[in-house]
């Protein structure tokens, strides 16, 4: 696949593009194949689901009397307006997925399990992918999902595929005593990020992080950027938000995380009605879609509602961001020389840019 003339293995990553290739039906060497789920499959979905769930302690299963639906579930989810796959290996249910319509324009993403014996083998996003497909397909906007809190597996593979934690926990009264966590992602668009879709979002902001610093972007750090440092950097910035000190902005495209821009809201007390733009940053492979504009007016918005007026940044000039700003009619204010050094101690001018809100007509 193809976006704005970037492959998807740019955005995503060489791994997991091919993954997604070859998800179709069939895959040869690890002997899985994927097809519309029956409600003949019944025992091997139960069994299927109590393979994954006898992993963690404390999970009972009582079907009759809290899951009767496993007995028929193709059924279930065509009640539903929705579908119903299991991957088959050696004549075994080894995997399953589901997918239906809730409030539009979302999709609950349901179901999800591949045998342990699997884990790993790429089945996941096989399955995953094609329930993203097919609701997408049929109008899907936003994707929901619960996962039970002692799901950690499962939380970084969601993690992984775009989703960030999402509203409460939801508390089932069940024989497992079991609490959800809830994830989210829309198909595109920019969301801002609550203490816990922040901290659910700290692998992937690192990842853009790294890719942009490494791709020679100046925002703080230099190439080559370890995960760690990337890593402890969104975890305090999340830690920032839950203390009102600082608003994270993501921006996904064709469900995929892609940018991020923050709001320093922690101003001396003389200028509380002013925030400071840093670390906007749009992952290499998804530039010039309308993403670094769509999360700078993000945050004018987040900026408004918290009350603040004015909004400085500093940029390395001549950057793309430079660009983006002119063209958001940001004001320069001046030029220091020699703000910044590069690791190879060449030195850079920086270029202080600020925003009056309200007063311009940026739309
Ligand atoms: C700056 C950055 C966030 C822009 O993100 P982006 O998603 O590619 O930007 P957009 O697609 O929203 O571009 C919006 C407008 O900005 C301008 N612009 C953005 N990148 C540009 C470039 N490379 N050359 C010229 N103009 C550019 C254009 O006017 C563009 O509108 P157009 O595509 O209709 O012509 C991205 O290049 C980036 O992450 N750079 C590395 C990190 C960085 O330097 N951040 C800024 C720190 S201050």
């Amino acid at each position: 696949m193809t976006v704005g003339g970037v492959t998807t293995e740019n955005i995503i990553s060489k791994k997991m593009a091919a993954r997604e290739r070859t998800m179709a039906d069939t895959d040869a060497r690890n002997g899985w194949t994927i097809r519309p789920g029956r409600d003949s499959d019944g025992p091997g979905i139960i069994a299927l689901i109590w393979a994954c769930w006898s992993t963690y302690p404390g999970i009972k299963m009582d079907v009759d009397g809290e899951m009767p639906e496993l007995r028929t579930l193709s059924t279930y989810y065509a009640g539903l307006g929705g579908r119903l796959w299991v991957a088959e290996t050696g004549g075994q249910v080894s995997g399953m997925i589901a997918v239906h319509p809730r409030e539009p324009p979302a999709w609950e993403i349901s179901h999800v399990y591949v045998h342990p014996s699997l884990h790993g083998s790429g089945l996941g996003h096989a399955l995953l992918g094609a329930a993203e497909r097919y609701a997408q397909a049929a109008g899907a906007e936003r994707f929901v999902l619960w996962s039970d809190t002692r799901f950690d597996r499962a939380h970084r593979f969601y993690e992984k595929r775009s989703y960030v934690r999402h509203g409460s926990i939801r508390v089932l009264n069940d024989i497992s005593n079991s609490l959800e966590y809830g994830y989210a992602k829309p198909v595109d668009g920019v969301e801002c990020l609550d203490i816990a879709s922040a901290g659910s979002a700290v692998p992937r902001l690192a990842e853009i992080m790294i890719a942009c610093v490494d791709d020679g972007a100046s925002v703080g750090f230099l190439a080559p950027l370890g995960a760690d440092k990337a890593r402890a950097f969104w975890r305090q910035a999340a830690t920032d938000v839950g203390a009102g000190k600082r608003a994270i902005v993501a921006a996904w495209h064709d469900g995929v995380l892609l940018g991020t821009g923050t709001l320093d809201l922690a101003m001396p007390d003389n200028q509380r009605h002013r925030a400071e733009v840093q670390k906007l940053l749009v992952h290499p492979g998804g530039r010039r879609l309308g993403l670094g504009r769509q999360i700078m007016r993000a945050l004018e918005d987040v900026a408004i509602k918290n009350g603040r007026s004015l909004l400085t940044l500093d940029t390395r000039a001549g950057d793309p961001g430079e660009a983006l700003y002119r063209a958001e009619h940001w004001q320069e204010a001046g030029r220091i020389p020699d703000f910044a050094r590069a690791a190879d101690g060449t030195s850079h001018e920086a270029i202080v840019f600020w925003k009056m809100l309200g007063f311009t007509n940026r739309r």
